[in-house]
């Protein structure tokens, strides 16, 4: 065997062992090679016994053999340490756990994306042209997203660019599956939402399921009488010149009622001739409008603002709708305000509607950060309660939120109570635990600055980014755009004065279109000077305190979830407080909204200190004032962030001016929220 038989002996001893125990392998050699089994045994236990005296003298090492292992284990001085050891880990796990879900149970949830940022609507006809036919297009708004980054908001909101007719500008879709070549192509679209999501920008789509419009598939097959789309529509026997099924009126103005000669029959429309209404009483609909739902979600659209929701349902038995006067002659009945609509909008079964779009968004949600955010477009004017139905209940989700349009109405009468009437329309109506939203423009309604004045224009953008919940903003607003004038001859559509290109810089068209002289309307005259550009060089612009705004409730954890509390209204000024529990830094809001300059005395507020700084003004100049809080001061149309430190909050004292979407408490020693 020579070297590798010695080796093999040599090896598989252990050389320590050996130095601890001379004679040990010797003697187990002689043992098993030559005795016999009865000498072997007796011995062999012997020697054990031996052995095991002997190993208690020495030191366990490397490579020991199973038996010297397991005789050393169970020693008390390596077993009391070895179970010590293994329950601080149990302890230790089990701590841990408990931590985590009392960590998860404890913090308040964090703001999603759709509460974090003001939502921005584009017009696309108005926002940038970059193919110089005088349209804005998709990828003009992809020239541009520079703008949001600037203005620090994520959440953008393009008005529809469907292919469609344009008979009302694309709420008439003649199909929800393709892009109208005005706006661009499909891969447009899709580089358009790539750049927007690269940049952390989040695309919110028009979704219009009322209505499509009269040249879409669905409605040439449901007017041939093809099996399957017969009932796509709301149709109804009618003669040619006969008179009309009922005295429904469209929202457009005149009979929601056209015949059609190729079916020979009534359709119904809620808005113009050619956007027939869908029959929603059809599953077949619903199921269509589900896929296309789909279809953008699965492209990675981000969420949806549902267009004209409270129309989607009519009663089935087309009774007349009650006149608002009894007395008017009904061939005077033209207009919405004509007749109570208990019939044609808000019917029983429209929110089950809307649940279930809501659960297929659900579907996509379940990604983290991959939220799909659900809007509804209503207008209940004075039926608050009506809008707060589209929360949805404790029991099914709905929309995220509701437009709340009240704000629409500050012009009415510019006073403080005023502003606090309507905001405290929603506060006050709003069911417990919602996220409120402020709506002050959109391609509907008369540009706030001219509906209100020039004057108010700062103070409304600081209301809208001071109060809790999210704001929307109408392209322009961040740069206080006014109305256009429109003659007779360039009118395209009624509202078009609040539609003008967006006011880029004081070149050729505004920057709208920088390769050809046309725009679709005419520029706002005051573009020279009035325009993103020259605002951003301007500390005092509308431009710059709207960012300020905006990045300081961003920032600011009392403005972005804290308490908020009413505090003062009066002609002039609206006062409110927003706090946080456990944070000592808190903000005043005052902002004159009336027709005079004003002094408010706020000296009865106990939570307040006796001397107030003024963070920020829409004044420049009046930064960093310091107003007694019994004398402070405001000039027409100005508004105030104070910033304040107090250990005192306002809201456990007033209970009743305060509100709060969930609550949250800071904890300034470890810089943490939780719940309380
Ligand atoms: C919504 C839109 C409006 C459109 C109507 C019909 O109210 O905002 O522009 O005309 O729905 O789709
Ligand atoms: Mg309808």
């Amino acid at each position: 065997m020579g070297r590798i038989g010695d080796c093999l002996g040599e090896c598989t001893r252990n050389p320590g062992y050996k130095d601890a125990d001379g004679d040990g392998p010797a003697a187990r050699d002689n043992i098993s090679v030559s005795d016999s089994e009865e000498k072997r045994d007796s011995i062999g236990v012997k020697r054990l016994s031996d052995a095991r005296d002997e190993y208690t003298q020495i030191k366990p090492y490397a490579g020991m053999p199973k038996e010297v292992l397991v005789l050393y284990s169970s020693k008390a001085r390596y077993r009391v340490p070895r179970e010590i050891l293994f329950w601080l880990t149990v302890c230790c796990t089990l701590a841990l756990v408990a931590v985590t879900i009392a960590v998860i149970a404890l913090s308040p949830k964090c703001l999603s994306w759709w509460q974090a940022s003001p939502v921005y609507q584009i017009y696309p006809r108005s926002f940038k042209d970059s193919d110089g036919d005088g349209v804005g297009d998709l990828k003009g708004i992809r020239e541009k997203l520079d703008h949001f980054e600037y203005l620090n908001i994520k959440s953008i909101w393009i008005s529809p660019f469907y292919r469609s007719p344009m008979k009302d500008f694309g709420y008439d879709v003649e199909d929800f599956r393709d892009i109208d070549p005005l706006f661009g192509t499909m891969k447009d679209f899709e580089d358009l939402l790539a750049a927007m999501h690269s940049k952390g920008l989040k695309l919110i789509m028009d979704f219009i399921p009322n209505h499509t419009s009269d040249l879409h598939r669905w409605f040439n097959l449901s007017r041939t009488r093809d099996p399957h789309y017969e009932d796509y529509y709301v149709w109804t026997d009618c003669k040619p010149d006969g008179p009309k099924p009922n005295n429904w009126v469209s929202i457009f103005g005149n009979s929601s009622w056209t015949y059609d000669e190729v079916r020979g029959q009534c359709y119904l429309h809620q808005f113009l001739k050619e956007q027939p209404d869908l029959n929603f009483r059809n599953p077949d609909v619903i199921k269509e409008m589900i896929d296309i739902i789909h279809f953008w979600l699965e492209k990675g659209v981000d969420g949806f603002r549902m267009d004209a929701v409270k129309h989607m349902l009519e009663a089935p038995h087309m009774r007349d709708e009650p006149q608002v006067d009894p007395n008017k002659p009904p061939e005077l009945v033209t207009t919405e305000w004509d007749l109570h609509s208990d019939y044609t909008t808000s019917q029983v079964g429209l929110h089950d509607i809307l649940r279930e779009f809501r659960a297929q968004m659900d579907i996509y949600s379940q990604e983290p950060g991959r939220y799909r955010f659900m809007v509804t477009e209503s207008y209940d004017y004075e039926e608050v309660y009506k809008t707060m139905m589209y929360y949805g209940s404790r029991l099914e989700k709905e929309g995220d939120f509701p437009f709340n349009f009240y704000l629409l109405d500050l012009p009415h009468n510019t006073s403080g109570v005023w502003a606090k009437h309507l905001v405290h329309l929603w506060m006050g109506n709003m069911p417990k635990g919602k996220w409120p939203n402020w709506v002050v423009g959109n391609h509907d309604r008369t540009r706030i600055s001219s509906s209100a004045g020039r004057l108010y224009v700062r103070a409304i953008n600081m209301l809208l980014l001071t109060l809790p919940g999210t704001a929307t903003t109408y392209y322009g607003e961040e740069i206080g755009m006014e109305n256009i004038n429109v003659t007779a001859s360039q009118i395209q559509d009624p509202a078009d004065p609040q539609r003008s290109p967006l006011q880029w810089n004081a070149d050729t068209n505004a920057g709208f279109n920088e390769k050809t002289n046309l725009t679709w309307l005419p520029l706002h005259p005051d573009y020279e000077t009035v325009n993103v550009e020259a605002q951003m060089k301007d500390d005092g612009s509308v431009l710059a305190q709207y960012r300020f705004l905006n990045t300081l409730r961003q920032s600011e954890l009392p403005l972005n979830r804290g308490w908020f509390c009413y505090v003062h209204a009066d002609a002039n000024v609206f006062s409110y407080i927003r706090e946080l529990d456990g944070l000592k830094r808190a903000f005043l809001i005052v902002v004159n909204f009336g027709k005079e300059s004003a002094v408010t005395d706020l000296s009865s507020v106990r939570e307040l200190p006796d001397e107030l700084k003024v963070l920020m003004s829409t004044t420049i100049a009046n930064d960093g004032k310091v107003f007694p809080k019994s004398r402070i001061q405001t000039e027409v149309g100005e508004g105030l962030v104070i910033q304040y430190s107090t250990n005192t909050r306002f809201n456990p004292n007033h209970p009743e001016e305060c509100y709060i979407s969930e609550k949250a408490c800071y904890l300034e020693t470890i810089d943490i929220l939780y719940k309380c």
